[in-house]
């Protein structure tokens, strides 16, 4: 707190005393004084109007206030320089209370920060806070319950475009992905892309997988196009976040026509990095809350 000068300490601390000192004596007059106004007007021969003092409980009211003023001004800082006998200071209280609300947040967070996912998928703050983080951040694509919408992907069913391990997780969230499926119209016939894709069709539907011959040419086809990418068997590769297109799970849907769309015009899903929006904490919560929310069908 800034030193006032030695003047104005005086001439506060001076206004202060003498402004109790005729707080008092007010009083005291208007309570023991003898009335001396014998003067007062007299209507209807007994209505009386003078000045009566208030009543009598209000005198110790005023007492005992004045009288509580000057305690606290010995021991806490009321005027000019003087800081109390208590040394009290408002800057101290606060730096004191803040410090002890640091300290709890701190004690909170670095536990979080050391815990591993397992303690954290225990822990039902944590789940609260990552749920909230998920709301936040990712029901506008994901949907509400993170169960996917539109050409965003489920994130708790077993399909997974880009891993469910933990670490594959927190890469997708943090670093963003970005899928290329290139777009074959320009290669392939339309006859091509039509037995390709009944060839997906049947794999993915199990359907006719015994009729070799029907799928003898989509086969080849895929085989020549598509392996690279979505694997021998059609489980797609994770690494690339190549679709599994055995499992008749569809991001951009598995009739024929969007199977068709998706093999002649491509697929090009981005999802968005977030290592600049949220913090290390934030993206583990995150990847727990995930792992924890997975619908377990196997
Ligand atoms: C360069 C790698 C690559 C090649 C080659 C490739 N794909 Fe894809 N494919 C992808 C990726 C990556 C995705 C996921 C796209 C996304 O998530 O936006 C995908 C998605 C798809 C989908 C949509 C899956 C869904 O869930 O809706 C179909 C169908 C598909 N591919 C079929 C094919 C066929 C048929 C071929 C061969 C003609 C082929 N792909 C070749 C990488 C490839
Ligand atoms: C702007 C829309 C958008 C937002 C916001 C978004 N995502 Fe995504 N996310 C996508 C898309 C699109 C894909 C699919 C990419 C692809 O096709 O490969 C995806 C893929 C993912 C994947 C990989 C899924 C898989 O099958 O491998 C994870 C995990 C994921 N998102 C988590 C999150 C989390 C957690 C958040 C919130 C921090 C989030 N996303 C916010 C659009 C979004």
């Amino acid at each position: 707190m800034a030193n006032l000068p030695f003047f104005w300490q005086t001439w506060v601390t001076g206004l202060i005393v003498l402004g109790l000192i005729f707080l008092l004596v007010l009083v005291l007059r208007i309570y023991f004084a003898k009335d001396e106004h014998e003067d007062e007007i007299v209507w209807d021969g007994d209505l009386k109007e003078g000045s009566a003092p208030a009543p009598f409980w209000w005198f110790w009211l005023i007492t005992i206030a004045l009288f509580y003023s000057v305690i606290y001004m010995i021991f806490y800082p009321s005027y000019g320089n003087y800081n109390g006998l208590f040394n009290w200071t408002v800057a101290q209280n606060y730096a004191e209370s803040q410090a002890k609300i640091d300290d709890e947040y701190y004690k909170k967070l670095t536990l979080l920060q050391t815990s591993d996912e397992l303690s954290l998928k225990k822990n039902p703050q944590a789940m609260r806070l990552a749920s909230n983080i998920y709301a936040q951040n990712c029901a506008t694509c994901h949907g509400k319950d993170a169960q996917g919408q539109d050409i965003f992907p489920n994130l708790i069913d077993q399909d997974w475009l880009w891993g469910d391990k933990s670490e594959q997780i927190t890469h997708s969230i943090a670093q963003g992905r970005k899928a290329i499926m290139p777009a074959w119209g320009a290669v392939l016939e339309d006859q091509a892309v039509n037995q390709i894709a009944a060839y997906v069709k049947s794999v993915s539907t199990k359907d006719g997988q015994n009729d070799t011959k029907k799928h003898a040419d989509g086969k080849a086809k895929y085989q020549q196009f598509c392996l690279g990418c979505h694997a021998s068997n059609l489980t797609g590769k994770t690494l690339l976040g190549a679709a599994d297109l055995s499992d008749d799970i569809w991001l951009y849907g598995g009739d024929l026509d969007a199977i068709k769309h998706s093999i002649k015009f491509g697929r090009r899903g981005v999802m968005p990095a977030h290592k600049d929006r949220l913090d290390a904490l934030q993206i583990k919560l995150l990847t727990a809350w995930l792992q924890k929310s997975r619908i377990k069908t196997r």
